[in-house]
């Protein structure tokens, strides 16, 4: 499978005949990256000065606005500098939640607007440890924010002023990744979940569906074998586009870059138009059992 999907989108609040709206539904939930080389999110001549990592507080991994009324956070700046660079990435999720529910009515009344991330810092040299290195293959799934097989939706805007491009590698379909690493997968230990939310490890109970997501993630990533050995693509994301993927499905791996802005929206797998190509029911099936009780 060509894991890429290049659309012709020029707009970000696209006007485009119901088959072409559902031919790019089909792609993005069947684990296309849908990618947009003609649709750019622009900063303003006022905003250009905040293309620079110095701005980045350097402790926190990015700049980022956790929904509509929030502080910016991860920012070194006057009030007014912050407030100016707030304004871009609230323009950004603006248009990044407008694309969505333009492009996906279907989705609209169920979208769960969750963080949008502003990216200064380059890709290379950023990771502390394996596990949070993002050059090497990984589905998302998140340690403390169980999500009981909500999916992750993300957009992302490379918005790099020198023309460098973003590059990703992109693994193998997800059926196919689930298939070669569940045998290896553990069931959890009884009562793990219940101790893990009881000592706020977790924000919720962490479902099977969870700790076998958070497991692929591990298991990728650490098997330096695996990433050298896996079918995967190297994709070439151009400074001035955009690429929508279900991060949560595409096998994927930041390997270089600088300057990108990314929205996370989620959505219930009940609201997909079809559910069976998720993370959560491809997982049941393969296991044969109900992940989520
Ligand atoms: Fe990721």
């Amino acid at each position: 499978m060509n894991p890429i999907y290049t659309t012709t989108l020029t707009d970000w609040v696209p006007s485009i005949p119901a088959e072409q709206s559902a031919a790019l539904l089909a792609a993005l939930e069947s684990g296309h990256v849908l990618y947009c080389p003609q649709l750019a999110f622009q900063f303003s001549p006022a905003e250009q000065r905040f293309l620079d990592p110095a701005w980045s507080n350097g402790k926190d991994k990015n700049i980022s606005l956790e929904h509509d009324g929030a502080p910016l956070k991860g920012m070194l700046g006057t009030t007014d500098e912050v407030a100016t660079l707030r304004g871009a990435v609230l323009r950004f999720r603006t248009q990044a939640i407008g694309l969505i529910e333009t492009l996906f009515p279907a989705y609209k009344r169920n979208l769960r607007k969750a963080r949008t991330s502003y990216r200064p810092v380059p890709v290379e040299g950023r990771s502390t440890s394996w596990r949070k290195d993002d050059s090497r293959l990984h589905v998302d799934a998140f340690p403390s924010r169980p999500n009981h097989g909500e999916r992750i939706l993300r957009v992302f805007a490379n918005v790099n002023p020198h023309g460098v491009p973003r590059v990703w590698r992109i693994g193998e379909p997800f059926e196919a990744l689930a298939q070669r690493v569940l045998p290896r997968i553990p069931t959890p230990l009884p009562g793990s979940s219940w101790l893990l939310h009881a000592l706020h490890i977790t924000k919720q109970r962490r479902s099977e569906y969870d700790h076998i997501m958070l497991n692929l993630h591990d298991r990728m990533k650490a098997d330096l074998e695996y990433q050298a050995q896996a079918p995967q693509v190297t994709m070439s994301l151009a400074a001035g586009s955009v690429w929508i993927c279900f991060s949560d499905q595409v096998s994927h791996a930041a390997m270089s870059g600088q300057f990108m802005l990314e929205q996370t929206l989620h959505v219930p797998v009940d609201a997909l138009a079809v559910p069976e190509k998720s993370p959560l029911r491809t997982l049941e099936r393969l296991t044969a059992r109900a992940l989520v009780v």
